[in-house]
């Protein structure tokens, strides 16, 4: 990835990641990355880790803008943080969610929400939520020349009507899953997340359509992971972590520990040292 901007800017891409290669991965088999960023400098981190894609979830609402409720963030709170993930994204794919009530009413709603945001942000695909519901949404969307990428299983816009954070096509439930994930496959969608599925019913959603699975706590067959980067990072350190999510470093630790370091140095006057004085 050509970096030729060290502290701001584009990181400029060398090779685009296109939806047609996540796609070509499924015939292959080869495993793929998503993770969430919501700003340039997690972005640019995670397109340098070498993550083919990245979400500007709604979870947002809850990490970045501190609210109780995915509902709460407005598509304008969703297209400045997209717009900034887009600079920072370099190769990986970038996808942000429709937020809470921007795509329910009608086809026209969807189109001028998803237009809008991809006009104003730069991002390749939304993400909307539902299945067999939402897929004349889908199908809009598609026809109107905008890639979209499902989300069924546990659908956090939908917490208040599926009672809770619950665990989705279990048992008997199985069957709704599966004519959701090829109800959005059919109506066009170029991708799907699965999120809190049990992992044997998502395999076959997976096996069930061409299109690829991106998993969230739906066991290892989906032909992608993602996660909230919020839950790989510890951050906050006191957070609630999903029995999903595994952490691969702890940055709310070090970052509180930074701050008091940081705190105590400047109390005894032996921040700033010699060497950060002009
Ligand atoms: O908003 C989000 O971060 C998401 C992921 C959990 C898939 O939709």
């Amino acid at each position: 990835m050509a970096d030729n901007s060290p502290s701001t800017g584009y990181l400029v891409p060398t090779r685009q990641v296109r939806i047609a290669d996540l796609q070509k991965k499924k015939g292959t088999g080869e495993k793929w990355a998503m993770l969430t960023a919501y700003d340039y400098s997690t972005a640019r981190a995670f397109a340098q880790g070498g993550v083919e894609c990245l979400l500007v979830g709604d979870s947002a609402a809850n990490v970045v803008f501190g609210y109780g409720q995915t509902q709460q963030v407005s598509l304008d709170e969703m297209v400045y943080l997209a717009a900034a993930v887009v600079r920072g994204a370099g190769n990986a794919l970038v996808i942000a969610d429709l937020p809470f009530g921007t795509y329910e009413a009608s086809d026209e709603q969807a189109v001028v929400s998803a237009a809008e945001m991809m006009r104003r942000s730069g991002a390749a695909m939304v993400k909307i939520e539902g299945g067999v519901r939402i897929a004349p949404r889908i199908r809009a969307l598609v026809t109107a020349g905008i890639p979209v990428c499902a989300h069924i299983g546990f659908t956090p816009q939908s917490v208040n009507a599926l009672s809770g954070f619950k665990v989705q096509g279990r048992g008997d439930a199985a069957d709704q899953l599966l004519a959701d994930v090829r109800a959005v496959a059919e109506a066009g969608a170029s991708m799907v997340v699965l999120e809190m599925v049990p992992a044997d019913v998502a395999a076959e959603a997976t096996a069930a359509v061409d299109i690829p699975t991106i998993g969230i706590g739906a066991g290892p067959e989906t032909d992608a992971q993602v996660l909230v980067w919020h839950d790989l990072a510890a951050f906050p350190a006191d957070g609630h972590r999903p029995k999903f999510a595994k952490q691969w470093a702890q940055v709310g630790e070090d970052l509180t520990t930074a701050a008091s370091s940081y705190k105590r140095e400047v109390a005894e006057g032996t921040f700033p040292a010699a060497e950060h004085c002009f």
